[in-house]
């Protein structure tokens, strides 16, 4: 409570250690931690779990209207409550990864999630958020603003490490291509917006990223 506002915002595509690097600053510099993916996950867990017809943007949007999410912001620990269900777990399963897309991709749950985490910045004026958008759309005003990039060999090697023994190399590589070109309509992961740094994760170990973020933090907000 000490500390002063900081806001970090961590952007990049899927499997270049968004989340992890985020939370290694986050629990370096006593922050809260916003995974922002998470949101966007736990409305997909509730849309597969009412049989939600995924090819209807509007009725997508009308099951994430009225889903209650609470999000834990402990870096060491972070949660997700969807209408009373730790589904903290469960949103990591591979047949939610398949399924996001269609929720992140419904322009009105797009609006709708990104209000609620710019109360929950707003809130939390000490706080390291991570997602596809955050420097871009959901904070741009971040004090510290980076775009963490890897090359697609590493970051299917690091998705399948995670992944070990959920799933084969094959269906690891073709989701991450998948979804890379599926979210290449959102944003653009090859040269950072103005005011944005890049770091490229792909010859650097996580320690080594989460010191190059805190180095981008001037000494006072530490
Ligand atoms: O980072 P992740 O894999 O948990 O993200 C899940 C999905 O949500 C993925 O399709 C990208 C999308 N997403 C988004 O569109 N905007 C964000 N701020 C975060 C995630």
């Amino acid at each position: 409570a000490d500390k002063p506002a900081l806001v970090i915002a961590i952007d990049g595509p899927s499997g270049a250690g968004k989340s992890s690097t985020a939370r290694g600053v986050a629990c370096r510099l006593s922050m809260a931690y916003l995974d922002t993916g998470a949101m966007y996950r736990a409305i997909s867990w509730a849309c597969l779990t009412d049989g939600v017809d995924p090819t209807s943007h509007s009725a997508l949007f009308a099951r994430a209207e009225t889903a209650d999410l609470q999000m834990g912001l402990d870096p060491r620990h972070p949660t997700i409550i969807v209408d009373g269900h730790d589904v903290t777990r469960e949103i990591r399963d591979p047949r939610i990864s398949d399924a996001v897309s269609a929720v992140a991709t419904t322009p009105e749950i797009r609006t709708l999630l990104t209000s609620h985490m710019r109360q929950i910045i707003n809130r939390n004026p000490r706080i390291v958020a991570e997602g596809r958008d955050v420097t871009t759309q959901v904070w741009p005003q971040a004090r510290v603003r980076v775009l963490l990039v890897a090359d697609a060999e590493t970051r299917i090697a690091r998705r399948e490490a995670q992944l070990l023994g959920k799933v084969d190399r094959h269906r690891v590589s073709s989701s991450i291509v998948d979804r890379d070109r599926k979210d290449s309509t959102m944003s653009e992961f090859d040269k950072p917006a103005p005011g944005v740094t890049l770091i490229d994760s792909t010859y650097l170990d996580l320690g080594q990223v989460i010191d190059q973020v805190v180095g981008l933090v001037p000494t006072e907000l530490r």
